[in-house]
């Protein structure tokens, strides 16, 4: 089987290639990236991986799109357009008017939308010209919004990802002392906007018992952000995500947008020019390292958290990897993606992509009905739903009128005048927005 990554350049990569030699799925693996540089600087990374294994897997690197996809059998996307310097603009702006800056959620993952969407539908036309059987695995952030928009022009053929639900999983099981595969996850939602409602074995529901021991539930990263107590009023486990409507972080991020962090380490990174691929490996990994200690600082500091684990068997790699697994394998493994909804949430129309647990086998992934959810989270869900539907149609019209009511309908946008004065000096910052938006 052959492998294309888009944005093969990217950080990440390694850990995919990590996770290709250690499953020995794929013959081959194609990288495609925009910037030569960048492809440069990871494939070298790649070789010192390769040479530290018994069993190296092929690759290539190419800045030619068509290249990349023609004959491919899975097609993994993660792309930034715009770079991290898009990043810091879809932080920063908000920010600076007190309004929340991040890069998937409020007004920084619209605008981080807006102008990925129209790239990953030409992808998409791509794909169905050049390997029409190909699976389109995407990690491209708003992963929800994103996979929608692919889904628009390939159908179930394009599936989102994410590592944050299969991670909260694993947090959970291990604070049962039970494995993840022995149990069944009641997780909803969108893709970070969900909520863990019910964590089943044999014998009934384990959530509530665990949501009232407080010693077993501060072994889970969740609990320690959001406070057990809060967890208790839910009767649930909200993702990580949910931190930023449950909880004010606009100056903690003010003080550090994270955009701002990485473009730093990550020019760096780039920049460095390593005498070896041995010396390449080592230095993407101490970068690495680095990253995971700060994600998402504005939640976890002050709280007395584990350092991240180098050997977690975790990450969106293993998430991608089990993917690829159940469908060549026709294994009907339950993993939660983000998928078309069908009927999995009621009060939603069948095509809006939700992420809930689905079966998955060689006809790709299925969604289990989740059934009703409480009110507060189905209103979130739907004021969210219609955020995202506004800015998939304003980026695929370059509609001024809807790119605003996306920002406004935000709850995290304080008022139609904010989501105007935001989205104006996105334009005025980002020519390729100015460009769309005339
Ligand atoms: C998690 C999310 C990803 C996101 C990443 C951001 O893994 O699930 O969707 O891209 O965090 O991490 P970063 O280090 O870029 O802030
Ligand atoms: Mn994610």
């Amino acid at each position: 089987m052959r492998l294309a990554i888009i944005g093969g350049g990217g950080f990440r990569v390694p850990l995919i290639y990590g996770a290709v030699l250690h499953r020995q799925r794929f013959d081959e693996v194609v990288l495609h990236d925009v910037d030569q540089t960048r492809l440069d600087r990871i494939a070298l990374v790649l070789e010192g991986q390769a040479a530290a294994h018994e069993k190296p897997v092929p690759f290539r690197t190419t800045t030619d799109l068509d290249d990349a996809l023609e004959g491919a059998d899975f097609v993994f996307v993660a792309i930034r357009v715009g770079g991290l310097e898009g990043r810091t603009i879809d932080e920063g702006v908000p920010l600076g008017r007190g309004v929340l800056g991040q890069e998937t959620i409020g007004p920084g993952g619209i605008c981080f939308a807006l102008r990925t969407i129209p790239a990953m539908v030409d992808l998409a036309h791509r794909v169905q010209r050049l390997a029409p059987n190909a699976w389109i695995i995407n990690f491209t952030n708003p992963a929800g919004m994103v996979t929608e928009a692919l889904q628009q022009v390939v159908g179930d053929r394009a599936i989102g990802i994410c590592d944050t639900p299969s991670g909260l999983c694993r947090r959970v099981a291990a604070a049962l002392d039970a494995s993840p595969e022995d149990l069944a996850f009641d997780y909803f939602g969108l893709n970070h906007l969900g909520w863990l409602r019910g964590v089943h074995d044999g014998r009934g529901d384990r959530l509530p018992d665990l949501l009232a021991d407080d010693v077993a539930l501060n072994r889970i990263e969740e609990a320690q952000v959001f406070g057990a107590e809060w967890l208790r009023s839910l009767g649930m486990i909200p993702n990580e995500y949910l931190y930023y409507f449950y909880f004010d972080t606009v100056d903690a991020m003010a003080s550090k947008p994270r955009g701002a962090y990485l473009l730093e380490q990550q020019s760096g990174f780039y920049a460095a020019q390593p005498d070896s691929p041995q010396a390449a490996f080592a230095h993407w990994q101490a970068t690495k390292d680095e990253r995971d200690r700060t994600y998402m600082a504005e939640a976890r500091d002050g709280h007395d958290l584990a350092p991240h684990d180098p050997d977690d068997p975790g990450g969106y790699e293993a998430e991608a990897m089990a993917v690829v697994e159940a469908i060549a394998g026709n294994a009907g493994a339950v993993r939660i993606l983000n998928v078309a909804n069908r009927s999995a949430l009621p009060f939603l129309d069948e095509d809006a992509v939700v992420e809930v647990p689905c079966v998955v086998g060689a006809a790709g992934a299925r969604p289990l009905a989740a059934g009703d959810v409480p009110e507060h989270a189905r209103a979130l869900i739907d004021t969210i739903k219609a955020v995202e539907r506004a800015t998939i149609e304003a980026a695929l019209t370059g509609s001024t009128e809807l790119a605003v009511k996306a920002l406004a309908l935000h709850p995290l946008v304080p008022s139609v005048t904010a989501a105007r004065e935001i989205f104006a000096e996105y334009r005025q910052r980002l020519p390729v927005l100015e460009e769309r938006f005339a």
